[in-house]
C-alpha cells in the first residue's frame, strides 16, 4: 500500500476530467477548442483520448485541488502544480495549454503533456518525473493499443500524441508514442513483450529519418523485427493525414512501410549525387558494408540486384565486392 501514490493517481484522474470538461463545455475552451478543430480533431477524438485544456490563469487547478482536500506540497511534487518562484505558495503548473493526459499501461491517469498553441515555450510542457511517471517506461496509448497490439503482435512507433490520434482516427489501433524522440532499453522491452513487429513512423523530416536510424538496431538488437513507413520529406503522420487522409496514410504508409536494410539504402542514396561517377561508387560501397552483413544469402541477393538494376551495373560485380568485403568482415 502506497497512500501517496493512491492520492496522486487520484488527483490526476480528476483534474484530466476537470481540464476535459474546462474545454469542452466552459468559456475557457473556446479557443483551444477552435485550434483542435483546425488541426482536424472531431469531438470523437477529444473524447477517446481525454484531451483538455488549462486556462491561462494562476490558480484554477491549485483551487480545484485545495477545494478537494489535496496536500499542495504533495500535487506540487506530483507536477500538477509549481511552487511560486518567491516566498511561499503554489500556483498551477500548466496554464493556456491543451492538455494530452498520459496514462500508464492499466490506463490511470500519471502525466500531463501541455501543448502551447499561441506564442510561447516550450511547445510541450510535459509532468516532471515522479514516483508515478518515469518516461523511459512509458509509451503513450499503450492502454488504449495493447488489445490490439496482442492480435496483431505489431505495434505502430510514433514521436508525437497528435501522430498516435490521427493514426487511430484513421483505424491504426496499434499505436504508441515516446515522449520526444530517443529510445530507452526500458522502451523496447515494454514492447518486446507485447510484439514481434514494430512499424517506425517517425516524422519525415531530419530529425525524424536520424531518429529512426538510430532506433533501427537497438530495437533489432531485441530481437524485435523493423520496418519503416516512409513519409513525404517534411511530413509527420499527423500532418500527412491532415492532408491526404487516413485511407491513404494506412495504404500507403503503414501498409506499405519497407525493410529497415530497404530504409537504410534509401536513406544512403538520399547523400549522394548518383549521377557522378564518385557519388555513385560511394554509394555502392556504404550500401555494399550494409548489405554484406546480412546473413541470408537470398536476402544479399535481392538487395543486390536492385542496386545493379537500378545503377545498370552488373550483379556479377556487385556480388563480388560483397563477397570480398563479407570475407573481411569475418
Ligand atoms: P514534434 O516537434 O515533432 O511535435 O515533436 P509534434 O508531435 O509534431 O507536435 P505538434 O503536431 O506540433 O503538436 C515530437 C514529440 O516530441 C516531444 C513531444 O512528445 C512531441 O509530440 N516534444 C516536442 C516535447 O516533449 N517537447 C517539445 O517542446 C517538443
Ligand atoms: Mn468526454
Ligand atoms: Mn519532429
Ligand atoms: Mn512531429
Ligand atoms: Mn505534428
Amino acid at each position: 500500500p502506497d497512500p501517496e501514490r493512491d492520492r496522486l493517481i487520484q488527483a490526476y484522474d480528476l483534474s484530466a476530467k476537470y481540464y476535459h470538461y474546462l474545454l469542452k463545455n466552459t468559456e475557457y475552451g473556446t479557443a483551444a477548442m477552435e485550434y483542435l478543430r483546425n488541426r482536424g480533431f472531431s469531438d470523437k477524438m477529444i473524447d477517446q483520448f481525454q484531451i483538455g485544456y488549462a486556462p491561462d490563469r494562476w490558480d484554477t487547478l491549485l483551487q480545484f485541488l485545495e477545494k478537494r482536500g489535496f496536500d499542495l506540497a504533495e500535487m506540487e511534487k506530483g507536477g500538477l502544480l509549481s511552487a511560486r518562484g518567491e516566498g511561499k505558495g503554489y500556483l498551477d503548473r500548466f496554464r493556456g495549454r491543451v492538455i494530452f493526459p498520459i496514462a500508464n499501461r492499466m490506463g490511470k491517469t500519471i502525466a500531463f503533456a501541455g501543448r502551447i498553441f499561441g506564442e510561447g515555450q516550450p511547445k510541450y510542457l510535459n509532468s516532471p518525473e515522479s514516483r508515478l511517471f518515469n518516461k523511459s517506461r512509458i509509451l503513450y496509448n499503450l492502454h488504449q493499443s495493447k488489445a490490439s497490439i496482442r492480435k496483431t503482435r505489431q505495434i505502430v512507433l510514433f514521436e508525437g500524441y497528435g501522430d498516435v490520434i490521427s493514426a487511430w482516427d484513421a483505424g491504426v489501433h496499434n499505436g504508441v508514442a515516446t515522449m520526444g524522440t530517443s529510445l530507452t532499453e526500458g522502451h523496447v522491452a515494454l514492447m518486446k513483450s507485447l510484439g514481434d513487429e514494430i512499424v517506425l513512423s517517425y516524422d519525415g523530416d531530419k530529425a525524424g529519418q536520424a531518429a529512426a536510424l538510430k532506433a533501427i538496431p537497438i530495437l533489432e538488437a531485441s530481437g524485435l523485427r523493423v520496418k519503416v513507413a516512409l513519409l513525404p520529406s517534411g511530413l509527420d503522420p499527423d500532418e500527412f493525414i491532415t492532408r491526404h487522409g487516413g485511407d491513404r496514410f494506412r495504404e500507403q504508409v503503414i501498409d506499405s512501410a519497407v525493410s529497415s536494410i530497404k530504409f537504410k539504402l534509401i536513406y544512403l542514396k538520399k547523400n549522394h549525387i548518383l549521377l557522378e561517377e564518385d557519388g555513385k561508387i560511394a554509394y555502392v560501397k556504404e550500401a555494399l558494408e550494409i548489405i554484406a552483413g546480412l546473413p541470408s544469402s537470398t536476402e544479399r541477393e535481392v538487395y543486390l540486384r536492385e542496386i545493379a538494376s537500378e545503377l545498370e551495373l552488373s550483379y556479377d560485380s556487385l556480388k563480388q565486392d560483397c563477397n570480398l568485403l563479407r570475407a573481411s568482415m569475418q
